[in-house]
Protein backbone atom coordinates (compact mmCIF):
# COMPACT_ATOMS: atom_id res chain seq x y z
CA UNK A 1 0.00 0.00 0.00
CA UNK A 2 1.11 3.35 -0.96
CA UNK A 3 0.58 6.25 1.38
CA UNK A 4 0.83 10.03 1.68
CA UNK A 5 1.09 11.53 5.08
CA UNK A 6 0.85 15.27 5.44
CA UNK A 7 2.23 16.31 8.18
CA UNK A 8 4.20 13.51 8.86
CA UNK A 9 7.84 15.09 10.21
CA UNK A 10 5.93 16.14 13.36
CA UNK A 11 5.22 14.23 16.78
CA UNK A 12 2.66 12.49 16.29
CA UNK A 13 2.81 11.97 12.30
CA UNK A 14 6.49 10.49 12.50
CA UNK A 15 5.36 7.70 15.33
CA UNK A 16 2.50 7.01 11.80
CA UNK A 17 5.14 7.07 9.09
CA UNK A 18 7.47 4.79 11.04
CA UNK A 19 4.58 2.11 12.25
CA UNK A 20 3.46 2.18 8.39
CA UNK A 21 6.99 1.77 7.57
CA UNK A 22 7.43 -1.76 10.17
CA UNK A 23 4.38 -3.01 7.85
CA UNK A 24 6.26 -2.51 4.65
CA UNK A 25 3.70 0.55 3.24
CA UNK A 26 5.06 2.82 0.94
CA UNK A 27 5.57 5.88 2.28
CA UNK A 28 5.83 9.93 1.00
CA UNK A 29 5.54 12.95 3.14
CA UNK A 30 4.46 16.05 2.48
CA UNK A 31 5.16 18.95 5.14
CA UNK A 32 6.57 22.18 5.59
CA UNK A 33 8.84 21.69 8.60
CA UNK A 34 7.66 24.61 10.34
CA UNK A 35 7.24 22.16 13.17
CA UNK A 36 8.43 18.98 11.79
CA UNK A 37 11.62 17.73 11.73
CA UNK A 38 12.74 15.22 8.83
CA UNK A 39 15.26 13.84 10.79
CA UNK A 40 12.23 11.93 13.29
CA UNK A 41 11.89 9.86 9.45
CA UNK A 42 15.21 9.23 7.65
CA UNK A 43 14.84 7.80 4.46
CA UNK A 44 11.51 9.11 3.38
CA UNK A 45 10.65 11.08 0.76
CA UNK A 46 9.11 14.26 1.66
CA UNK A 47 7.84 16.92 -0.31
CA UNK A 48 8.47 20.15 1.38
CA UNK A 49 5.12 22.21 0.90
CA UNK A 50 2.76 24.71 2.45
CA UNK A 51 -0.86 22.88 2.03
CA UNK A 52 -2.34 26.06 2.50
CA UNK A 53 -0.41 27.21 -0.59
CA UNK A 54 -2.69 26.71 -3.16
CA UNK A 55 0.38 27.41 -6.11
CA UNK A 56 1.91 24.13 -4.57
CA UNK A 57 -1.25 22.21 -6.00
CA UNK A 58 0.44 21.04 -8.82
CA UNK A 59 3.62 19.69 -6.50
CA UNK A 60 0.84 17.81 -4.32
CA UNK A 61 -1.11 16.05 -6.76
CA UNK A 62 2.17 15.18 -8.61
CA UNK A 63 2.64 13.36 -5.06
CA UNK A 64 -0.29 11.88 -4.83
CA UNK A 65 0.27 10.02 -8.19
CA UNK A 66 -0.18 6.23 -7.38
CA UNK A 67 -1.50 7.18 -3.41
CA UNK A 68 -3.85 4.45 -2.11
CA UNK A 69 -4.75 6.69 0.85
CA UNK A 70 -3.56 9.69 2.48
CA UNK A 71 -3.51 10.46 6.90
CA UNK A 72 -3.58 14.26 6.86
CA UNK A 73 -1.90 15.60 9.78
CA UNK A 74 -0.67 18.64 8.80
CA UNK A 75 -2.57 21.69 11.30
CA UNK A 76 -1.52 24.35 13.35
CA UNK A 77 -2.35 23.18 17.02
CA UNK A 78 -1.65 26.45 19.44
CA UNK A 79 -5.27 26.62 20.89
CA UNK A 80 -4.15 30.20 22.76
CA UNK A 81 -2.61 31.65 18.76
CA UNK A 82 -5.76 30.88 16.97
CA UNK A 83 -7.69 32.73 19.65
CA UNK A 84 -5.64 35.70 18.82
CA UNK A 85 -5.19 34.86 14.61
CA UNK A 86 -8.31 33.12 13.47
CA UNK A 87 -7.96 34.11 10.05
CA UNK A 88 -4.27 32.15 9.63
CA UNK A 89 -5.76 29.85 11.45
CA UNK A 90 -8.47 29.23 8.96
CA UNK A 91 -6.63 29.52 6.27
CA UNK A 92 -4.08 27.40 7.20
CA UNK A 93 -5.78 24.34 8.58
CA UNK A 94 -9.21 24.63 7.06
CA UNK A 95 -7.61 25.91 3.35
CA UNK A 96 -4.87 23.37 3.53
CA UNK A 97 -7.75 20.75 3.98
CA UNK A 98 -9.56 22.34 0.74
CA UNK A 99 -6.65 22.55 -0.93
CA UNK A 100 -5.46 19.20 -0.01
CA UNK A 101 -9.14 17.53 -0.91
CA UNK A 102 -9.01 19.18 -4.23
CA UNK A 103 -6.17 17.57 -5.17
CA UNK A 104 -6.96 14.09 -3.99
CA UNK A 105 -9.59 14.70 -6.25
CA UNK A 106 -7.46 15.08 -9.71
CA UNK A 107 -5.59 12.67 -8.23
CA UNK A 108 -7.89 9.88 -7.89
CA UNK A 109 -7.18 9.64 -4.37
CA UNK A 110 -10.28 8.65 -2.15
CA UNK A 111 -9.46 7.45 1.17
CA UNK A 112 -8.49 9.75 4.02
CA UNK A 113 -7.42 9.66 7.90
CA UNK A 114 -8.06 12.88 9.67
CA UNK A 115 -6.50 13.74 12.53
CA UNK A 116 -9.14 15.45 14.58
CA UNK A 117 -9.43 16.25 18.48
CA UNK A 118 -11.72 16.61 21.37
CA UNK A 119 -11.54 19.93 21.11
CA UNK A 120 -14.41 19.54 18.70
CA UNK A 121 -16.55 18.82 21.47
CA UNK A 122 -15.97 22.03 22.94
CA UNK A 123 -17.33 22.35 27.00
CA UNK A 124 -19.17 18.70 26.81
CA UNK A 125 -17.75 17.11 30.07
CA UNK A 126 -18.14 13.63 31.58
CA UNK A 127 -16.24 10.19 32.12
CA UNK A 128 -17.36 8.72 29.10
CA UNK A 129 -18.15 10.63 26.20
CA UNK A 130 -19.27 9.50 23.18
CA UNK A 131 -18.84 10.45 19.78
CA UNK A 132 -22.81 11.34 19.66
CA UNK A 133 -21.93 14.39 22.29
CA UNK A 134 -22.48 17.91 21.22
CA UNK A 135 -19.63 19.50 18.89
CA UNK A 136 -19.61 23.16 20.15
CA UNK A 137 -15.88 23.77 19.78
CA UNK A 138 -14.62 26.68 22.01
CA UNK A 139 -11.59 28.06 19.96
CA UNK A 140 -11.10 28.61 16.34
CA UNK A 141 -8.48 25.88 16.34
CA UNK A 142 -11.24 22.98 17.28
CA UNK A 143 -13.22 24.72 14.64
CA UNK A 144 -10.58 24.21 11.86
CA UNK A 145 -10.92 20.61 13.28
CA UNK A 146 -15.23 20.13 12.77
CA UNK A 147 -14.88 22.13 9.69
CA UNK A 148 -12.28 19.55 8.31
CA UNK A 149 -15.13 16.52 9.69
CA UNK A 150 -17.71 18.22 7.82
CA UNK A 151 -15.62 18.75 5.04
CA UNK A 152 -14.80 15.32 4.57
CA UNK A 153 -18.85 14.48 5.09
CA UNK A 154 -19.80 16.47 2.48
CA UNK A 155 -17.26 15.01 0.23
CA UNK A 156 -18.07 11.37 0.67
CA UNK A 157 -21.48 12.66 -0.14
CA UNK A 158 -20.81 13.81 -3.48
CA UNK A 159 -18.66 10.98 -4.96
CA UNK A 160 -17.09 7.46 -3.76
CA UNK A 161 -14.84 8.90 -0.78
CA UNK A 162 -14.25 7.40 2.64
CA UNK A 163 -12.74 8.93 5.86
CA UNK A 164 -12.02 8.24 9.58
CA UNK A 165 -11.65 11.51 11.56
CA UNK A 166 -9.90 10.19 14.80
CA UNK A 167 -10.61 12.85 17.58
CA UNK A 168 -8.10 12.61 20.01
CA UNK A 169 -7.59 12.92 23.38
CA UNK A 170 -4.83 13.94 25.73
CA UNK A 171 -2.02 12.61 23.55
CA UNK A 172 1.73 12.51 25.10
CA UNK A 173 4.76 10.28 25.36
CA UNK A 174 6.95 8.96 22.64
CA UNK A 175 7.55 5.81 20.93
CA UNK A 176 11.31 6.00 21.13
CA UNK A 177 13.37 8.98 22.56
CA UNK A 178 13.96 10.90 19.71
CA UNK A 179 10.24 11.06 18.37
CA UNK A 180 9.23 13.29 21.43
CA UNK A 181 6.67 16.04 21.28
CA UNK A 182 9.34 19.18 21.36
CA UNK A 183 6.05 21.49 21.27
CA UNK A 184 5.55 22.62 25.36
CA UNK A 185 1.54 23.12 25.19
CA UNK A 186 0.35 20.04 27.02
CA UNK A 187 0.19 18.90 30.71
CA UNK A 188 3.88 16.54 30.40
CA UNK A 189 5.57 19.28 28.75
CA UNK A 190 4.47 21.63 30.67
CA UNK A 191 5.72 20.06 33.76
CA UNK A 192 9.08 19.22 32.84
CA UNK A 193 9.45 22.22 31.53
CA UNK A 194 8.70 23.76 35.39
CA UNK A 195 10.89 21.30 36.56
CA UNK A 196 13.97 22.18 34.38
CA UNK A 197 13.95 25.52 35.74
CA UNK A 198 14.07 24.24 39.29
CA UNK A 199 10.76 25.96 39.56
CA UNK A 200 7.13 24.45 41.03
CA UNK A 201 4.29 22.98 38.54
CA UNK A 202 1.31 24.53 38.78
CA UNK A 203 -2.28 22.86 39.46
CA UNK A 204 -4.86 25.35 38.43
CA UNK A 205 -7.96 24.70 40.37
CA UNK A 206 -8.27 21.74 43.27
CA UNK A 207 -11.74 22.08 44.25
CA UNK A 208 -13.17 20.19 41.33
CA UNK A 209 -15.29 17.16 41.71
CA UNK A 210 -13.01 14.89 41.10
CA UNK A 211 -11.92 12.01 44.27
CA UNK A 212 -8.79 14.32 44.77
CA UNK A 213 -10.15 18.13 43.12
CA UNK A 214 -8.01 18.39 40.33
CA UNK A 215 -9.13 18.17 36.39
CA UNK A 216 -9.00 14.14 34.95
CA UNK A 217 -8.29 13.78 31.24
CA UNK A 218 -8.06 10.51 29.60
CA UNK A 219 -4.33 10.49 28.47
CA UNK A 220 -3.49 8.17 24.92
CA UNK A 221 -0.06 7.17 24.67
CA UNK A 222 1.25 8.17 20.59
CA UNK A 223 1.76 4.77 20.03
CA UNK A 224 -1.17 3.61 20.94
CA UNK A 225 -2.44 6.86 18.73
CA UNK A 226 -0.45 5.56 15.86
CA UNK A 227 -1.86 2.30 15.87
CA UNK A 228 -5.56 3.86 15.71
CA UNK A 229 -4.09 5.47 12.58
CA UNK A 230 -3.22 2.43 11.07
CA UNK A 231 -6.21 0.62 11.64
CA UNK A 232 -8.36 3.26 10.53
CA UNK A 233 -6.43 3.10 7.53
CA UNK A 234 -7.13 -0.63 6.85
CA UNK A 235 -10.90 -0.56 7.76
CA UNK A 236 -11.49 2.07 5.15
CA UNK A 237 -9.07 0.28 2.32
CA UNK A 238 -11.06 -2.82 2.89
CA UNK A 239 -14.37 -1.41 2.48
CA UNK A 240 -15.14 -1.57 5.85
CA UNK A 241 -15.88 2.43 6.89
CA UNK A 242 -18.58 4.18 4.59
CA UNK A 243 -18.57 8.22 4.03
CA UNK A 244 -16.89 10.01 6.97
CA UNK A 245 -16.66 8.00 10.59
CA UNK A 246 -15.53 9.91 13.65
CA UNK A 247 -13.69 8.14 16.30
CA UNK A 248 -12.78 8.65 19.74
CA UNK A 249 -9.20 7.87 20.29
CA UNK A 250 -8.65 7.45 23.92
CA UNK A 251 -7.87 5.21 26.62
CA UNK A 252 -11.53 5.46 28.74
CA UNK A 253 -10.28 5.95 31.74
CA UNK A 254 -9.16 9.04 33.19
CA UNK A 255 -6.10 10.52 35.95
CA UNK A 256 -5.99 13.32 37.35
CA UNK A 257 -4.07 16.08 37.59
CA UNK A 258 -2.42 15.04 41.05
CA UNK A 259 -1.37 11.62 39.66
CA UNK A 260 0.07 12.99 36.60
CA UNK A 261 2.43 14.48 38.88
CA UNK A 262 3.06 11.66 41.07
CA UNK A 263 3.85 9.38 37.87
CA UNK A 264 5.99 12.39 36.78
CA UNK A 265 7.72 12.51 40.48
CA UNK A 266 8.17 8.83 39.57
CA UNK A 267 9.66 8.46 36.44
CA UNK A 268 12.31 11.80 37.16
CA UNK A 269 13.52 10.88 40.54
CA UNK A 270 12.13 15.04 41.26
CA UNK A 271 10.33 15.49 44.31
CA UNK A 272 7.37 17.41 43.04
CA UNK A 273 5.37 20.18 45.28
CA UNK A 274 2.72 21.39 43.09
CA UNK A 275 1.99 25.26 43.57
CA UNK A 276 -2.18 25.90 43.69
CA UNK A 277 -3.67 28.15 41.56
CA UNK A 278 -7.38 28.95 40.57
CA UNK A 279 -9.44 27.44 38.38
CA UNK A 280 -8.62 28.59 34.81
CA UNK A 281 -11.74 29.87 32.48
CA UNK A 282 -13.22 26.67 30.53
CA UNK A 283 -11.41 23.39 32.05
CA UNK A 284 -14.18 21.27 32.74
CA UNK A 285 -13.86 18.85 35.77
CA UNK A 286 -13.70 15.67 33.83
CA UNK A 287 -13.16 14.86 29.93
CA UNK A 288 -12.73 11.41 29.29
CA UNK A 289 -13.83 9.14 25.95
CA UNK A 290 -16.12 6.75 25.52
CA UNK A 291 -13.80 4.44 23.02
CA UNK A 292 -15.96 1.49 22.41
CA UNK A 293 -16.62 2.69 19.04
CA UNK A 294 -13.42 2.17 17.60
CA UNK A 295 -12.53 -0.94 19.31
CA UNK A 296 -16.09 -2.38 17.88
CA UNK A 297 -15.26 -1.18 14.36
CA UNK A 298 -11.58 -0.55 14.00
CA UNK A 299 -10.82 -3.52 16.55
CA UNK A 300 -8.17 -1.24 17.86
CA UNK A 301 -8.06 -0.41 21.38
CA UNK A 302 -5.13 1.56 23.74
CA UNK A 303 -2.48 -1.00 25.43
CA UNK A 304 -0.33 1.27 27.31
CA UNK A 305 -0.94 3.28 30.74
CA UNK A 306 0.36 6.22 32.46
CA UNK A 307 3.55 4.89 33.70
CA UNK A 308 4.46 3.66 30.01
CA UNK A 309 3.56 7.33 28.74
CA UNK A 310 5.52 9.18 31.82
CA UNK A 311 8.52 7.23 31.58
CA UNK A 312 8.70 7.72 27.76
CA UNK A 313 8.21 11.57 27.88
CA UNK A 314 10.46 11.95 30.20
CA UNK A 315 13.81 9.88 28.72
CA UNK A 316 12.77 11.58 25.66
CA UNK A 317 12.80 14.83 27.67
CA UNK A 318 16.10 13.48 28.98
CA UNK A 319 17.73 13.14 25.37
CA UNK A 320 16.55 16.94 23.97
CA UNK A 321 18.10 18.20 27.10
CA UNK A 322 21.15 16.26 27.02
CA UNK A 323 21.12 17.91 22.54
CA UNK A 324 20.85 20.94 24.14
CA UNK A 325 23.40 20.86 26.63
CA UNK A 326 25.57 18.85 24.05
N1 LIG B 1 -0.54 16.77 19.93
C1 LIG B 1 -1.79 16.79 20.38
O1 LIG B 1 -2.02 16.77 21.60
C2 LIG B 1 -2.97 16.78 19.42
C3 LIG B 1 -4.27 16.61 19.93
C4 LIG B 1 -5.35 16.59 19.05
C5 LIG B 1 -5.13 16.74 17.68
N2 LIG B 1 -3.86 16.93 17.22
C6 LIG B 1 -3.67 17.09 15.76
O2 LIG B 1 -2.74 16.13 15.30
C7 LIG B 1 -2.01 16.64 14.19
C8 LIG B 1 -0.53 16.45 14.43
O3 LIG B 1 -0.16 17.12 15.63
P1 LIG B 1 1.29 17.03 16.25
O4 LIG B 1 1.13 17.09 17.72
O5 LIG B 1 2.06 15.92 15.64
O6 LIG B 1 1.87 18.44 15.77
P2 LIG B 1 3.22 18.81 15.03
O7 LIG B 1 3.27 20.30 14.99
O8 LIG B 1 4.38 18.09 15.64
O9 LIG B 1 2.98 18.21 13.59
C9 LIG B 1 2.31 18.90 12.56
C10 LIG B 1 3.14 18.72 11.30
O10 LIG B 1 2.47 19.32 10.20
C11 LIG B 1 3.32 20.23 9.53
N3 LIG B 1 2.44 21.29 9.03
C12 LIG B 1 1.63 22.10 9.77
N4 LIG B 1 0.93 22.90 8.96
C13 LIG B 1 1.30 22.60 7.68
C14 LIG B 1 0.93 23.08 6.39
N5 LIG B 1 0.05 24.08 6.25
N6 LIG B 1 1.49 22.52 5.31
C15 LIG B 1 2.40 21.50 5.43
N7 LIG B 1 2.80 21.01 6.62
C16 LIG B 1 2.26 21.56 7.73
C17 LIG B 1 4.34 20.67 10.57
O11 LIG B 1 5.57 21.10 10.03
C18 LIG B 1 4.50 19.38 11.40
O12 LIG B 1 5.48 18.52 10.86
C19 LIG B 1 -2.46 18.09 14.03
O13 LIG B 1 -3.46 18.12 13.03
C20 LIG B 1 -3.05 18.43 15.38
O14 LIG B 1 -4.03 19.44 15.27
C21 LIG B 1 -2.77 16.95 18.05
Amino acid sequence: MRVLVTGGAGYIGSHVVRQLLARESEVVVVDDLVTGDERRIPGVPVVRADLADTAEMPRLVRALDGVDAVIHFAARKRVDESVLRPEWYYRQNVGGMANLLSAMESAGVDAMVFSSSAAVYGTSEGASIPESAPTEPISPYGQTKLIGERMLTDVAAARAFRSASLRYFNVAGAGSPELGDTAVLNLVPMVFEKLDAGKSPVIFGDDYPTPDGTCIRDYIHVSDLAAAHVAALDAIVEGRIEGNRAYNIGTGAGSSVREMMSAIAEASGIRIEPRIAPRRDGDAAVVVADPSRARDELGWSATRGLRDIVMSAWRSHELLVAGAHG
